[in-house]
């Protein structure tokens, strides 16, 4: 741990795509990036060693876990999250609110923040802006997450607007307790846009959101449901009402196409579970789309499922044995998949950086998209 601030630097852009680097007081990670997901703690079935050998430099964890298992204040005591897990790098904790929300079962929500059930145990808690503000700093990850209200069912636009005048005062709350507290030198909060797929209230989002003086910007509420198109529209108009020179973070985020499409747009961070969630059924992202290493077609072949892959399944295994693996059900499967799909989005992402420094971006994602196929999800 040094005593480095959070800062970002914007290094070049082509297009509206950027190039960047983000400093955290447990190091730097270059942008566009892709975090995987570490919601227990863990980014299923691998060690952090392995995480940091695909060239992950910054991993995602969920406070609304943490908080019910093993507690906050277990990882606080422990010296943190990060020395409580293993990873020396940077980490960036979600709120709590979108997988209370999402997870748990809903009792209550008011304008002081929301009651819900454990979706482990059935228990009753609470949530508050200002209590998951305090959770994250227990937990300690160099950024953190204001306390927000996602819809998911984008039909109805009163309860849209409803749910993003909500997350603009806990934005103000969640800064106001940021800010009192100390930790606004050692940890960095962002703060989320919200507003559902309506133009208008997404415009008003970022412009309530950016006048407050956050580290950097998330767009939430998207990948919930709504179209492509949608997703595209919504996140190149709230690009677009963000500021320059602070990182711009779409939560949730996603697929291969998707990545290339939204660092199109200008968007510096991502998340998602989709590679680790998919590698665990057996399937797999190759240069032209999605395949199932259960499909006949691999049984005999005697060669690594993607030749043009320099990840350790790739390197030492065919793809008749990974099939293999998968059909007689050892735990080996899973977690060469893992690795093979996170260093498929891990190199994209690099892939995606040069490409932006070279100024050649354009060509690239029309690559990009011309020979990969996209799965429906
Ligand atoms: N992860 C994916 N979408 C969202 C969102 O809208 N809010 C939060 N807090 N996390 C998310
Ligand atoms: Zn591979």
């Amino acid at each position: 741990m040094t005593d480095r601030r959070f800062g970002f630097q914007l290094l070049s852009t082509d297009g509206t795509a950027r190039r960047g680097q983000i400093t955290t007081p447990h190091g730097e990670a270059q942008t566009p990036l892709f975090m995987p997901v570490a919601t227990q703690a863990t980014v299923k079935g691998l060690t952090f060693d392995e995480v940091r050998c695909l060239g992950a430099e910054t991993v995602l964890s969920n406070a609304y876990h943490l908080y019910l298992r093993p507690g906050v204040e277990r990882v606080r005591d422990a010296g943190g999250l990060h020395r409580f897990m293993g990873w020396g790098g940077p980490i960036l904790t979600d709120s709590g609110g979108y997988q209370a929300f999402s997870m748990g079962t809903l009792r209550r929500v008011n304008d002081d923040g929301i009651v819900f059930r454990s979706h482990i145990d059935g228990s009753e808690h609470r949530f508050t802006p200002e209590s998951a503000i305090i959770n994250q700093h227990g937990i300690g990850a160099d950024i953190i997450m204001c306390f927000d209200q996602c819809v998911f069912s984008a039909g109805d636009p009163a309860a849209v607007r409803e749910a993003m005048e909500r997350t603009h005062r806990w934005a103000q709350a969640c800064y106001d307790t940021h800010a009192r507290s100390g930790q606004s030198g050692r940890q960095a909060l962002f703060g989320i846009v919200q507003g559902g797929t309506v133009p208008e209230l997404r415009r008003q989002s970022a412009q309530y959101i950016t006048g407050i003086p956050f580290d950097g910007y998330a767009i939430g509420g998207l990948a919930v449901g709504e179209t492509k198109a949608e997703m595209h529209d919504v996140t190149g108009l709230v690009c677009e009402g963000l500021p320059t020179d602070r990182p711009r973070y779409l939560m949730g985020v996603g697929s291969p196409e998707d990545l290339v499409n939204s660092v199109a747009l200008g968007v510096d961070m991502f998340d998602c579970v989709l590679p680790t969630r998919v590698a665990r059924n057996g399937a797999l992202f190759t240069p032209t789309g999605r395949v199932s290493i259960a499909n006949r077609r691999f049984a005999e072949q005697d060669a690594p499922l993607d030749d043009t892959c320099d990840c350790y399944a790739c390197g030492n295994y065919t793809a008749a044995y990974l099939r293999h693996l998968f059909k007689a059900g050892e735990m080996l499967g899973p977690r060469l998949a893992s690795i093979h799909n996170l260093r498929f989005i891990l190199r994209l992402m690099s892939d995606m950086r040069s490409a932006i420094a070279e100024r050649r971006f354009a060509a690239f994602r029309a690559n990009f998209l011309d020979t990969y196929q996209p799965t429906d999800e």
